[in-house]
């Protein structure tokens, strides 16, 4: 990220989901918040009709709207398995590098015990909280935490909030490792593992190889390379599928499930009129703690 400067893919993500919700009939994630906390650039694009229609007519659906179903279907993904989890007890949630995500204006009234944990850093986390300010109070469940992956463990970084390590915790961590040294995002899952209490639980999405895509997912894959480096967010982190669940497995996680771009258009945008679906470029991985 450039120092200073809040997360430019951040916005980019929130407009997304903010055109998905305008647009889309039966929207695979509904964020009705997306629109007010993205940025005034993306707001203008978002209100002016030629843009609109070509942000989703069916070429764009077919092509840049890979993008949009990847970041729709993560957040989806992620929600699912966090309920799920709440409905097993868990009461604390950490989204790590939350960036524009809106659960804590969507959900928070209906799980007033749950402890809800966003991280990320500061930059971004400053310009998130001055937008928040036109809802009203942020809820007293809620706590902000800075961290810098790069110069920190997120187990420090928790450390100085009120999360209890001895309670389980959901943690999604969403549309960030993608932009991190994989070295980080181990490091960031091994710091999980030894903070987390056993039972813990993590879904997050991650690149793979770009050189195992083809055709319009490899044109499509370069396209966000060039404009993320645009924004100063340069890719950096893939992964080979089977390399990072040994690394995980030897971290202590159990490997719940590793869904692919396939699997994920299969589960959330089987049939759909306007041909949204998900990239095949990222996967989603759900991890638990083991329980000794
Ligand atoms: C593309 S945004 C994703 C935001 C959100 N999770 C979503 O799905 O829309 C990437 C997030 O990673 C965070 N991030 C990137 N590099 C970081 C770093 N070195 N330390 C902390 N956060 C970082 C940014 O602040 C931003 O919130």
């Amino acid at each position: 990220m450039k120092d200073g400067q809040s997360s430019r893919t951040a916005e980019a993500a929130a407009a997304l989901r903010a055109n998905h919700f305008q647009n889309a009939e039966n929207p695979v994630f509904a964020d009705p918040f997306a629109f007010e906390l993205t940025s005034k650039g993306w707001q203008k694009l978002l209100t002016t009709t030629p843009t609109v229609k070509m942000m989703n007519s069916p070429v764009f659906n077919r092509t840049l709207g890979l993008l949009t179903g990847q970041v729709v279907g993560r957040s989806r993904y992620a929600e699912d398995q966090l309920y799920a989890a709440i409905d097993r007890g868990v009461q604390q949630y950490v989204l790590v590098g939350a960036g524009l995500d809106s659960f804590i204006l969507r959900q928070t009234q209906y799980y007033p015990a749950l402890k809800i944990f966003e991280v990320d850093h500061p930059d971004t986390q400053t310009a998130k909280q001055k937008k928040l300010k036109v809802f009203g109070d942020i809820p007293t469940n809620v706590e902000f935490v800075a961290i810098d992956f790069e110069k920190e463990s997120i187990a420090e970084a928790l450390e100085r909030s009120g999360f209890q390590q001895e309670q389980a915790a959901f943690f999604s961590w969403l549309g960030t490792t993608h932009y991190l040294e994989p070295q980080t995002t181990l490091n960031t899952l091994a710091s999980i593992a030894i903070i987390a209490a056993e039972g813990s639980e993590v879904v997050l999405d991650y690149s793979i190889d770009y050189r195992q895509l083809q055709g319009i997912e490899r044109l499509g894959s370069l396209f966000v390379s060039q404009f993320t480096g645009f924004l100063k967010e340069p890719l950096r982190g893939q992964f080979q599928t089977k390399t990072l669940h040994q690394a995980v497995e030897k971290m202590g996680y159990d490997m719940v499930e590793d869904l692919s771009g396939d699997g994920l258009s299969e589960r959330y945008f089987h049939n759909r009129p306007d041909r949204i679906r998900h990239t095949i470029a990222t996967h989603m991985l759900h991890l638990r703690l083991q329980q000794t």
